[in-house]
């Protein structure tokens, strides 16, 4: 019989499984292949019947419990008449069947018949996209969590205020829909309006998608600062009281909320209690970053709160907000993380250990986080992790200011030389950041997430460098366009 020709396996996965075996032979995945399964696994194998396009019933595919393997290990066995999936937790069998996916699409639905073992190096596997500054549709979220997902990440995290636009309701404070999810000062844009919201029926609808996916979601309500759109809708919880705007400008503003003001403090207990409900996963992001002090400096109640606390400076003040915003959170049985800042002006008022820090500006604030016994996700701007930036130093490439080459994020690694054992302990993983400023379409946004956020996946889970990623290009760039999903196609640095 003639051999059919396959690319290895090696060839057609993106991140690179820990351990595979290539064999000779294939399995060729049609219409009536059917899968059986063990009853731990039914959501798994019903997913699969809709992603392999194949059905329920016989054991071609056999999804097998087996009990000491880790959260998302998994065993694959692939041979010419059968394909044999063994885990030991839902997510395991999840990355499985994700593999699998990858390899179908990669190679026509042949599957070169090999033995994989698998599991991921670090927990925390994400990815972020800002839907203030420009909205995305529940429909386009979903399509990125499934391309996320194929690449084994595991977190979704979403910004849903800034400045520009708050995204989602809290019973009690209705105007942040009705004025704060709408801009009308257009600077940037051509429509009267620009704006949009989340229902909690499309919330949820999206957590359960991400949910049958592993992916927890993660909300992030920005805390003091990038608040013009609560402070547009409620201008009392400013410290001038307002006017204010929904931003239509990009930046950092000075009006933030008034850390004097009893009311931001019931303001923001109300919408964690709700969001906690809400979001049924552990974590909840508080922001803290980029929040100017300036307001503060002027306002009678800010001072008063500092006085009466015995804060030296604002930067305390704020971290005594963020104290008291991380009880907030901790109070629903929820882990608040929060932008590096955090860590600023805590000589007084040490942070709660549970709260995570999340490590943007560069990798100092995640060093400095774990050596003081914080959970730490690393996310630097400065090496790899923001993909809002340009793909190349060129005028014609979209982006923002900074670049990040594909290099870059081939180089990334959450843990640094610099850390002493104990120190990388506390790095949970790391993460690519999608800010929105200049991305005003959802194709926009696959250009520049993809194929970055495919190597950022690598580096997570088992770490390969740009030469072998170049090998596997071409079977990326073919499952990344049945897909649908627009991605760059240039050079690497
Ligand atoms: C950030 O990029 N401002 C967290
Ligand atoms: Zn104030």
């Amino acid at each position: 019989m003639q051999k059919t020709k396959t690319l290895p396996v090696r060839e057609l996965l993106m991140p690179l499984p820990k351990h595979i075996e290539e064999k000779d032979g294939v399995f060729r995945l049609h219409h009536g292949t059917t899968i059986s399964y063990d009853p731990h696994f039914l959501e798994v194998a019903k997913l699969a019947t809709e992603q392999l396009l194949c059905n329920l019933g016989g054991e071609d595919i056999l999804f097998k419990f087996q009990e000491e393997l880790n959260e998302e290990a998994y065993h694959l066995k692939v041979s010419k008449n059968q394909i044999v999936i063994k885990a030991g937790t839902k997510s395991g069998a999840f990355c499985a069947l994700q593999t699998l996916r990858q390899i179908a699409l990669a190679n026509d639905n042949l599957i070169p018949c090999c033995l994989i073992q698998d599991e991921p190096l670090y927990s925390w596997r994400g990815f972020m996209l800002d839907c203030s500054r420009h909205f995305f549709s529940p429909t386009f979220i979903k399509k990125l969590i499934d391309a996320a997902a194929l690449h084994h990440l595991n977190r979704f995290h979403w910004h849903l205020t800034d400045d520009q636009g708050w995204r989602l309701p809290i019973t009690g404070y209705e105007k942040l829909i009705t004025v704060g999810s709408f801009r009308t000062e257009l600077n940037y844009t051509e429509t009267t309006r620009y704006g949009g919201s989340y229902t909690e029926d499309e919330i949820r609808d999206i957590q359960e998608y991400a949910h049958t996916r592993c992916m927890l979601v993660i909300p992030e309500i920005e805390t003091p600062g990038h608040a013009s759109a609560l402070l547009a809708s409620y201008p009392n919880l400013g410290c001038t009281k307002g006017p204010y705007e929904v931003q239509d400008r990009w930046g950092i503003f000075e009006e933030v909320m008034c850390a004097g003001n009893d009311e931001v403090l019931t303001f923001l207990q109300t919408a964690i209690h709700q969001i906690s409900t809400l979001f049924t996963d552990p974590y909840i992001h508080i922001g803290g970053d980029e929040c100017p002090h300036t307001a503060w400096q002027r306002c009678p109640a800010c001072q008063k709160r500092m006085k009466d606390e015995g804060l030296d400076s604002a930067k305390q003040l704020q971290s005594w907000m963020t104290s008291k915003i991380c009880k907030m959170v901790e109070a629903e049985g929820k882990r608040p993380i929060g932008w590096d800042e955090v860590l600023e002006g805590t000589e007084k008022l040490s942070l709660p250990s549970s709260l995570i820090v999340m490590s943007w500006r560069g990798e100092q604030g995640g060093i400095e986080a774990s050596n003081l016994g914080h959970e730490v996700i690393m996310s630097p701007n400065t090496a790899g992790c923001y993909f809002d930036y340009k793909h190349l130093d060129s005028f014609d490439e979209p982006g923002n200011i900074g670049v990040t080459t594909l290099e870059k994020t081939a180089e990334f690694s959450p843990v640094s030389p610099s850390m002493d054992d104990q120190a990388k302990e506390k790095i949970l993983g790391g993460q690519g950041n999608l800010w929105t400023e200049l991305v005003t379409s959802a194709r926009s946004a696959e250009y520049l997430l993809f194929p970055r956020l495919s190597l950022l996946s690598e580096r997570l889970w088992n770490p390969q460098d740009l030469e072998s990623f170049e090998t596997r290009r071409t079977s990326l760039e073919k499952k990344l366009t049945l897909l649908d999903i627009q991605h760059y196609k240039g050079k690497s640095h």
